[in-house]
């Protein structure tokens, strides 16, 4: 069964034949500006497997970026999704009222950890869409029109989350852009400035918001914060707690709101149900959480959560929209979460982060171009450098390295603002056998680089 498989390339060279008709017809079709760097064509995928056109098996460590922290094709929500299909499609929201999304709306505003008793949750298709959500309701809600974003951030591709995020490639000749974002220093601690000294490296980067509200925007003309809890995209950087809890007492001070992307590290990727979790065991939950990608297994959706006075301070007809909240996504989130709940999937992450982690120490101390592993749970990166002395990003040996992985069945992607970072973004379903098997394939992939 693929589900328990380990990787297994059969085809002499990659992409084997019948791989490659498909991409040779996909470069002819589609726009080369939707980039794809692997030789791949899924046939079906099962679990953390793929098997693809030619019958090659990848373990899959991408894991569609962190849409799939329950696998391919869980067989229940494969199930549940069936079953709404049978039943009906679409309902659009304004229009009928369907019982998923109700029940969804239901059990997020039950275990999303933002601040309040009272919650309500609406939903869009797309982690960019839930963003631009937040923030049209963190304006309606503070009557406000700026909000500050942080270097490193990846929030989206649409015009307003294009500004929002960080690096310029994805916005290149897009321009003008929409004003009133503002940009603070994110902590990359393993990036401080030449000569900070430790005790100084929090204090520096909260200046630089204090910096951004005396330079950019006064704090009484701020809307939101956006934060992701741990940067994905920006390379795998974990917002440090004691940070965090500063972020929180300058939102509380000015009134401005605490809104969390969790759209990468939601469902259990990082070792809790939301990495807000962590944050709200300090005291400093978010007042809006945005989350995407794994909600739903695939399907596409994305959710918007915050206290009932925040949400219902948006006027009638400025948020939803024609598929938003789709009775067969829906249909897929409930199952999604039923199945994280019951079989303890946070855990699960928890734990093949330790044992994930552990080995990428080894491989740390063994192999200086590896400068820094970090992470939460099973949200893991590796930072590849040229020496662990000058730090210096390392972006040639990581492209090498995602092609020679997957020349030998394992599929691995890289993130960070220099490109030099592996993420680690398994599904949370994958075999014991299967992350044994992925690790020797990486320490084997890297040995053959050097
Ligand atoms: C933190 C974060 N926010 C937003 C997005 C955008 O999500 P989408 O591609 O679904 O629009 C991503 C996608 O990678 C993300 O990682």
């Amino acid at each position: 069964m693929l589900r328990q498989a380990l990787p297994e390339i059969k085809t002499e060279s990659l992409p084997g034949p019948n791989a490659a008709a498909v991409i040779a017809r996909r470069s002819a079709a589609i726009p080369s500006a939707i980039r794809c760097a692997y030789p791949v064509v899924i046939a079906r995928g099962e679990g953390a497997m793929i098997e693809d056109v030619d019958g090659n098996r990848f373990l899959d460590w991408i894991g569609g970026v962190g849409v799939l922290n329950i696998g391919y094709t869980h067989p229940e929500v494969v199930e549940a999704v069936k079953e709404q299909a049978d039943r009906y499609f679409h309902g659009m929201f304004n229009i009928v009222t369907h019982e998923g999304y109700v029940a969804l709306a239901e059990k997020l505003c039950s275990i999303v950890p933002v601040q309040g008793d009272k919650k309500r949750a609406f939903f869009a298709n797309s982690g960019a869409e839930a963003n631009e959500n937040a923030v049209k309701v963190a304006k309606a809600f503070t009557k406000r029109p700026n909000i500050i974003v942080f270097s490193g951030a990846f929030h989206g591709r649409t015009m307003l989350t294009m500004s929002m995020t960080a690096k310029k490639a994805y916005a290149k000749g897009m321009g003008p852009f929409p004003d009133g974002i503002y940009r603070a220093k994110f902590p990359y601690l393993y990036r401080n400035p030449e000569g900070l000294p430790k005790e100084r490296e929090l204090d520096y980067y909260l200046e630089s918001i204090q910096s951004v509200f005396e330079e950019a925007t006064p704090p009484e003309q701020v809307a939101a914060i956006v934060v992701e809890p741990l940067q994905g995209e920006g390379g795998f950087i974990p917002a440090p707690l004691p940070w965090v809890k500063a972020l929180r007492s300058i939102c509380d001070q000015h009134g401005i709101l605490l809104i969390a992307d969790e759209v990468q590290t939601g469902f259990c990727r990082t070792g809790k149900m939301f990495a807000s979790d962590y944050w709200k065991a300090e005291g400093a939950a978010p007042d809006i959480l945005v989350t995407a990608k794994s909600i739903a297994a695939g399907v596409p959706l994305s959710a918007i959560v915050a206290r009932e006075d925040i949400m219902e301070a948006v006027p009638g007809g400025v948020i939803g929209g024609t598929y938003c909240g789709n009775p067969l996504a829906c249909a897929a989130a409930l199952k999604v979460i039923e199945v994280m709940e019951r079989d303890h999937l946070a855990d699960r992450s928890a734990e093949i982060g330790r044992v994930a982690r552990e080995r990428f120490l080894r491989l740390q101390e063994n192999y200086p171009v590896v400068g820094d592993v970090r992470g939460l749970g099973g949200m893991l990166g590796l930072e590849f450098v040229i020496d662990p002395e000058s730090r210096q990003p390392n972006p040639a040996f990581v492209n090498n390295l995602v092609q020679e992985a997957v020349r030998r069945g394992l599929m691995i992607e890289s993130a960070g603002t220099y490109g030099n970072v592996i993420r680690f973004l398994a599904p949370l379903t994958m075999t014991d056998e299967q992350l044994a098997a992925g690790l020797d394939i990486l320490e084997a992939s890297i040995q053959a680089l050097l």
